[in-house]
């Protein structure tokens, strides 16, 4: 590779691993006659994509593709939590119209659940595509060569992705406790169905609404690295990829991620401010 950036490179050593897959066949032994750490991961199997998610370059499209979803989910979230601005009527009536998307067509609620469960398999490949590139990287540790620098910086990338990602994934648990599952230690004054009072009623909390905002800027840093990432990753991928493009990608990553976290930001802060409630 002739560019450098953290996150990037943190993907290049898992590449090392790949290759050193490829160099010894499966169940091949390293040099000094021990079965290698990589190649005991390489078990072929009678299912391609199988097969492809155990190289390193399949699991960064899983991770790529799974990000580009949970990107698309975070953008549309955000665009549907603006109707707070519009009052409880439209919020409450949105998140019905939610749960009754393709009714009467389709059997009750069949459609919020198919989104349901989707979201769910997506979060989860994002999270092991994730942590089984970070142990094959650790297992490949110096395989990739790579100057003191590139490290140090791939370390770095690699480091604030992973922080910030299990940040977003408490946030996350917290968060349905709130507003989806009513845990009433969570939200003591929950109603089930009165979205916008239940928003109000959860962001009135100073404490609460300080955690939406640490959470979001967590969030945003993920977006960030995660957005940048994808397009050096996939893009490097392509014969026509241009370098010189680069702060164009980084334009749409923080464009992107802008566009995510102000709103979001503003939700818990309009509470505290007494604009929405
Ligand atoms: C301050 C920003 C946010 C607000 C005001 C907000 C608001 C809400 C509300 C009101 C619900 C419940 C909807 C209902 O019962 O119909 C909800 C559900 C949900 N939110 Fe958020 N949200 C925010 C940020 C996020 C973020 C950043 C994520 C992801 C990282 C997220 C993921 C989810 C998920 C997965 C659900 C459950 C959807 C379902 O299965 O019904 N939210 N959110």
């Amino acid at each position: 590779m002739t560019y450098v950036d953290g996150a990037h490179r943190w993907c290049d050593r898992t590449e090392a691993a790949r290759l050193t897959t490829t160099q010894h066949p499966p169940g091949s032994q390293g040099a000094s006659g021990a079965p290698s750490p990589v190649n005991r991961r390489a078990k072929r199997t009678t299912f391609p994509l199988v097969d492809l998610y155990q190289t390193a370059v399949g699991k960064k499209w899983v991770m790529a593709v799974t990000g580009i979803a949970l990107m698309g989910f975070v953008f549309a979230h955000m665009f549907g939590n603006l109707k707070l601005y519009q009052g409880p009527e439209d919020l409450d009536k949105y998140a019905a119209g939610l749960k009754t998307l393709g009714d009467p067509i389709l059997p009750n609620s069949m459609v919020v659940w198919l989104l349901r469960v989707g979201l769910l398999v997506v979060f989860a490949l994002h999270i092991h595509s994730a942590y089984s590139l970070t142990m094959m990287n650790r297992r490949s540790n110096g395989a990739g060569g790579g100057t003191r620098r590139d490290t140090i910086a791939a370390n770095f990338a690699a480091r604030t992705m992973r922080w910030t990602g299990i940040i977003v994934a408490a946030f996350l648990v917290w968060h349905l406790a709130d507003f989806t599952w009513g845990w009433s230690f969570v939200n003591p004054d929950y109603q089930y169905g009165a979205v916008y009072d239940n928003v109000v009623a959860s962001f009135s909390r100073p404490a609460v609404a300080i955690a939406y905002v640490v959470a979001n800027l967590a969030l945003g840093v993920h977006l960030y690295h995660g957005s940048w990432s994808i397009f050096q990753s996939l893009g490097s991928m392509s014969p026509r990829f241009n370098p010189r493009r680069n702060p164009l990608r980084r334009g749409f990553a923080l464009a992107f991620t802008a566009a995510v976290v102000l709103p979001n930001i503003s939700f818990p802060i309009a509470v505290q401010l007494g604009i929405i409630g």
